[in-house]
């Protein structure tokens, strides 16, 4: 599996780029989101980093900051006040003497770690990767976004709001070393000889409702099937990896992000 740890630091670059990419009159915001962002980025790995590891995923000195949903779904005051006072009974230093400026930019490094810092939702980045999914990526055949999409695999409108960054890549890139059974089509051949293709919806000891590939349920006695196999490569393609490259996927990642902020 090629979770890579670089990833973060792609994300990063992505995240400049698109802030050094912004139109005219925000130049000069985006110049300081960006140092405000590399300011974060430097604190982190100089106070962080030693006992939280490089990426925030944790090492032996402390836990994972990085994934872990309770931290992730912490507000910003939240976290912001755990920064200031720390847990120092447990470990967790108080980092009230960095000051409210640095420690406001460490918490928008923090959420780049966390996947929630990317570039907002209009910007190139989610837009290519937007085109990418109904276009050469072909995920829109089988996934919905908002009401758009096909219904093979799972509904993604708000897939950014839970996962991180890397998570998403992960399942993008490697949806044959998902854990689960059964990921493959099933393939019912009927007493009466009709051929259904499909994904199994429900399954009981007696029938199974299968997911037709054009949509349609069909609703099925065991005992009336000659023939039910599985495929064993799962339903989602697992060669997104040479298919697509570093900066598409990239694009891809950004765009689911970027969904759920565009609710917001
Ligand atoms: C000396 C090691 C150390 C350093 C340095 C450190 N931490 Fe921690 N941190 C810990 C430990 C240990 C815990 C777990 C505390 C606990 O179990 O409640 C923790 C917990 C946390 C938590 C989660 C708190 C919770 O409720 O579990 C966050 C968020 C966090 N640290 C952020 C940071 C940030 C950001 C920095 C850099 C400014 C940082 N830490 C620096 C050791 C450290
Ligand atoms: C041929 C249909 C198909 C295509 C094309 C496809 N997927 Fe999937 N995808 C699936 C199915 C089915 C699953 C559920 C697999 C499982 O649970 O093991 C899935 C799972 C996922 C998941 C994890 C969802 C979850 O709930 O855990 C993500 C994220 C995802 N796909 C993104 C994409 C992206 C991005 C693309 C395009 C680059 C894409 N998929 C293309 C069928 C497809």
């Amino acid at each position: 599996m090629r979770r890579c740890g670089t990833c973060v630091a792609v994300v990063l670059v992505g995240v400049l780029a698109s802030y050094a990419q912004t139109s005219g009159h925000t130049i000069e915001r985006s110049k300081q989101s960006t140092q405000a962002l590399a300011s974060g980025k430097r604190t982190f790995e100089s106070s962080c980093a030693p006992c939280h590891g490089l990426n925030g995923k944790g090492a032996e000195r402390a836990p994972d900051i990085a994934t872990r949903s309770e931290i992730v779904k912490l507000s910003d005051p939240a976290t912001l006040k755990l920064l200031r006072d720390g847990t120092p009974a447990k470990g967790m230093p108080s980092f009230a003497e960095l000051g409210s400026a640095r420690l406001s930019d460490l918490l928008n490094y923090l959420r780049v770690l966390q996947g929630k810092g990317q570039a907002p939702a209009s910007t190139a980045n989610g837009e290519r990767g937007k085109e990418l999914f109904a276009g050469k990526g072909g995920c829109s055949q089988c996934h919905m976004v908002q009401g758009t999409g096909g219904f093979l695999g799972p509904d993604l409108s708000e897939y950014g709001e839970s996962h991180s960054a890397d998570d998403i890549r992960s399942a993008i890139v490697s949806a044959d070393k998902r854990p689960g059974v059964r990921k493959g089509l099933a393939n019912v051949t009927t007493k009466d000889g009709r051929q259904i293709s499909g994904l199994v919806r429900n399954e009981d000891n007696f029938s199974v409702q299968l997911q037709a590939l054009d949509g349609t349920f069909h609703l099925l006695e065991k005992s009336s099937l000659s023939e039910l196999t599985f495929d064993s490569a799962p339903v989602m393609p697992s060669d997104y990896d040479s298919r697509l490259s570093e900066a598409e996927l990239n694009q891809l990642v950004s765009y689911l992000l970027s969904i759920r902020k565009a609710k917001r």
